[in-house]
């Protein structure tokens, strides 16, 4: 803890907090919208927009529409966006071979956005509860969620979003061993570029509820997936499951959800010095969101707040389903 130099009142704190001018130049953490990736979910079809009841302002997009969106991004200064499918119910199985197809809806939505818009970051989603008849993140046999098994499966789907022109994958799975599979893979194939954001410190979360009903995962779950995502009472594991990805060739580490986990942000930033990112997760934007829109809470204001907490714990950028709202806010 800094001293404080001299009693009152030569130390008036509130001097500095005067006008917004002073309080600009004595800000310690900056948000701008270059430090935000804006997750997106994608449907079949053609300008199709559903409504997600669970995420007011939310919705579900055809791939045209997701186009439309990622042009959004560009030109609102968010440099990143993070595609997550809903896949037809009839294309779930217990293998989850369309994880790996190459025209599945993911994949397709990569190479339409890179084709009309080629600046924009994209990210995608690397799991097999979407394409999965059991919901879970891995193959499920006899009721087990089997790691190696399901790391092979990750790491054809790995490689066919790389074909498909992804810059960052973002394995959500929280299997043991995956990153480094992935990276050799990726790095044989000739995908020397393309880029891994780790979910390392992934916690069984009851703040996903939202995201489930999105991709249409609530429904087929069974049972739930605290043999593979963290216990929320830990946080030396978080240390050691970052630690371990960066070891395996993660660029970049997430910490999931956000808000309820803000010291685990702080630790993993100062411990690592590694590029570090929170998902503010469905569950935390249905909160803000559903309260603001009560009239409960000052939506605007929230969401700044919000978002800025995560800087102040040391976050490099945050994933966030606010990032259009926050950007148009920044920019005025
Ligand atoms: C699944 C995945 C989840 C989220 C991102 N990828 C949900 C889960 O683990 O069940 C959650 C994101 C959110 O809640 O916004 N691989």
């Amino acid at each position: 803890m800094a001293p404080v130099f001299a009693p009152y009142p030569a130390t008036r704190l509130r001097r500095v907090r005067r006008t917004p001018q002073l309080r600009a130049l004595v800000r310690e953490s900056h948000l701008t919208p270059g430090d935000l990736i804006w997750p997106i979910f994608v449907r079949d079809g053609k300008s199709e927009r559903d409504p997600i009841p669970s995420m007011p302002g939310v919705s579900r997009l055809s791939v045209d529409l997701v186009v439309e969106a990622a042009r959004e991004a560009a030109s609102l200064g968010i440099p990143a966006i993070c595609l997550f499918p809903y896949t037809d119910p009839s294309l779930k199985t217990e293998g989850c071979e369309e994880a790996w197809s190459a025209d599945n809806l993911s994949n397709t939505a990569t190479r339409a956005i890179k084709d009309a818009v080629p600046d924009i970051v994209v990210m995608t989603d690397v799991a097999l509860d979407p394409y999965n008849a059991n919901g879970h993140d891995g193959i499920v046999r006899d009721g087990v969620i089997v790691n190696d098994e399901s790391v092979e499966a990750l790491v054809k789907m790995a490689l066919a979003q790389a074909d498909a022109g992804a810059d960052i994958l973002g394995p959500s799975d929280m299997m043991d061993g995956r990153i480094g599979a992935m990276r050799a893979a990726l790095e044989s194939a000739g995908h020397t570029e393309t880029a891994i954001l780790s979910y390392a410190a992934k916690y069984a979360s009851g703040f996903y509820g939202p995201f489930r009903d999105a991709v249409g995962a609530s429904g087929a779950l069974k049972g739930d997936k605290k043999t593979y995502q963290m216990d929320p009472a830990n946080t030396d594991e978080a240390l050691r499951q970052v630690a371990r990805d960066l070891s395996e060739g993660a660029d970049m580490v997430m910490v999931k959800p956000g808000m309820p986990y803000l010291d685990i942000c702080r630790r993993v930033s100062e411990t690592f010095q590694a590029p570090t990112f929170a998902y503010q997760v469905s569950g935390e934007y249905a909160m803000l969101r559903g309260a603001s829109d009560q009239g409960w809470l000052n939506g605007d204001h929230v969401m700044m707040e919000s978002l800025m907490c995560f800087k102040r714990a040391g976050c490099d950028g945050i994933l966030t389903y606010f990032a259009p709202q926050a950007a148009r806010l920044m920019n005025g």
